[in-house]
């Protein structure tokens, strides 16, 4: 995957400097932080990674328990918690948090990981809405059932192939469907190409569509009862999902054209958000930790920029957020298209690899790629009288770079998503100062690879490992062929 400007090149991991126990003790990184009501024990952050491990009707199993105890091994200072769905809603294995029905099973993971991590780790919960996406359809399906047949579509068929075959609509849609690619991209509008070529999608300026023209008076209930059940199951706060592809970060985009007073201007799309935290914190009162993740920069043509970022980060603090978690890009509008029967995929475009950056990169190279986004946003925060910490993210994977980061007030919290999945362990290797031990992520995204074809997420450096003393009681993957998880260590 390309980067954004520049020849694409792989880039060799950085060398590693990695501290002894002495110098991690003395660290910024191993130094606890406030976020907010919540006292950190480190500064070191295991952002969400959807597993694929839930069951079909959203609930914690084994294997989910499993996955987090597997992160709070090492003792990370905040793990977050998958993205999670605030409606009861099906939506495949992915946790989700929509009834009362959900809460025991999350209770379930917080004892796991208070108990894995002896105490030292802080658990957030991430929590998302979702809009619809349909699978790329056949061609012939998509012209038969789903467009909606119009006077311009009639009168391209009358053009093309006369007025006999655009006589009534059964025909209109038959000899539509005999059309190139090329042809369809005139005769269709950009909305009913998109559809027939990568699949429908709704978005969040579909006034037409009721649901869509509600998001606005539903949603703040919908974030502030998810929140009050996080609390009840015992997580020590939640992270409003405000980035990527989902329909909170399309409020605050520069996409956003909704005319009802939720979009367009920047007051206008910050709304919505504004008004979900205002919910939360009204249900779930200020000694409980709400953050959100959103974007730094949507990375796509016409989308928000850092100087958005930088003023939604004002408006958050402002409003008494108790953290900003910046990422960056992984948005649908420059996804790849899908083969047909398989959704659209919001990290394979260009805007996917700056969230998830490969060592095949343009020359800045993968490795903290978006740290400056956090930086411009955190000194604007400084700039400003506010304290909010900020995390950063994106290709961290060593100590002198997450200290040298948080030295420089880049940031106040490191994240490593792919780096802790490589070696979950690598956060207690380092503070023991037995760095040289860390399994070294490679920055391929064989992991992303998994995700993209909803199938439980693992690691290339050690799912085929059944050599390791613990492959025998390690579960497998359903075809049996992969472990689950990272081989344990023994400090
Ligand atoms: C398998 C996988 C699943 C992910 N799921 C989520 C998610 O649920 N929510 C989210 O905000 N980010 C998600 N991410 C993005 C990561 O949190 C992180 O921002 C990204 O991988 C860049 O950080 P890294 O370079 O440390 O991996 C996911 C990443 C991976 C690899
Ligand atoms: S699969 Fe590759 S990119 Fe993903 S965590 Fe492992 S080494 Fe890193």
């Amino acid at each position: 995957m390309a980067g954004a400007g520049g020849p694409v090149v792989k880039h060799a991991l950085p060398v590693p400097h990695w501290p002894t126990a002495d110098e991690a003790a003395r660290s910024l990184l191993f130094a606890p932080i406030a976020l907010g009501p919540l006292r950190t024990t480190s500064r070191t952050w295991v952002p969400a990674m959807v597993p694929w491990r839930a069951t079909e009707d959203g609930l914690v199993t084994p294997n989910v328990l499993d996955w987090y105890g597997r992160f709070a091994d090492g003792a990370p200072g905040v793990l977050v918690v998958e993205a999670t769905g605030i409606r009861d809603v099906p939506s495949g294995p992915l946790l989700r948090i929509g009834h009362d029905r959900f809460v025991p099973g999350l209770r379930d993971l917080v004892r796991t990981v208070r108990e894995r991590s002896g105490g030292h780790t802080r658990l957030l919960l991430q929590i998302l809405d979702f809009l619809s996406i349909r699978r790329r359809p056949e061609k012939a399906k998509y012209f038969q059932r789903f467009l909606t047949v119009g006077e311009r579509h009639v009168a391209a068929v009358r053009e093309r192939f006369g007025a006999a075959a655009a006589a009534d609509e059964p025909n209109v849609r038959a000899q539509l469907a005999t059309c190139s690619d090329d042809d369809l991209r005139t005769i269709l509008t950009a909305r009913e190409y998109r559809d027939y070529a990568h699949g429908a999608r709704e978005e969040v300026s579909d006034l037409h569509l009721p649901h869509v023209r509600e998001l606005p008076r539903v949603l703040p209930g919908l974030f502030a009862a998810a929140a009050a059940r996080a609390r009840e199951a015992g997580f020590d706060g939640v992270e409003l999902h405000f980035a990527h592809a989902y329909p909170m970060a399309s409020f605050l985009s520069r996409t956003n054209v909704r005319d009802d007073g939720y979009g367009g201007s920047l007051p206008g799309r910050q709304r919505l958000p504004l008004e979900v935290f205002a919910a939360v914190r009204a249900r779930v009162g200020t000694d409980w930790c709400i953050g959100t993740r959103y974007l730094g920069d949507e990375a796509i043509a016409g989308g928000s920029d850092v100087d958005d970022a930088i003023a939604h980060g004002l408006a958050f603090a402002g409003a008494g957020f108790d953290f900003l978690s910046i990422s960056k890009g992984g948005k649908f509008d420059d996804a790849k298209q899908p083969n047909v029967g398989e959704a659209a995929y919001p990290y394979t475009g260009p805007s996917g690899h700056e969230c998830m950056p490969t060592v095949r990169s343009d020359e800045r190279g993968p490795f903290g790629r978006n740290v400056h986004l956090a930086a411009a946003i955190r000194s604007a925060l400084r700039a400003a009288g506010h304290h909010t910490p900020v995390v950063a993210a994106g290709g961290i994977c060593d100590f002198a770079q997450a200290e040298s980061i948080l030295q420089r007030g880049e940031a106040d919290l490191i994240a490593a998503a792919r780096q802790s999945l490589a070696d979950p362990d690598w956060w207690e290797k380092m503070r023991r100062g037995r760095g040289g031990e860390v399994r070294r992520c490679l920055f391929t995204n064989y992991c992303e690879g998994l995700d993209q074809k909803h199938k439980e997420v693992t690691c290339q450096l050690w799912d085929r490992d059944f050599a390791a003393p613990d492959a025998a009681t390690t579960p497998r993957s359903a075809d049996g062929k992969r472990r689950l998880l990272a081989p344990r260590w023994q400090p």
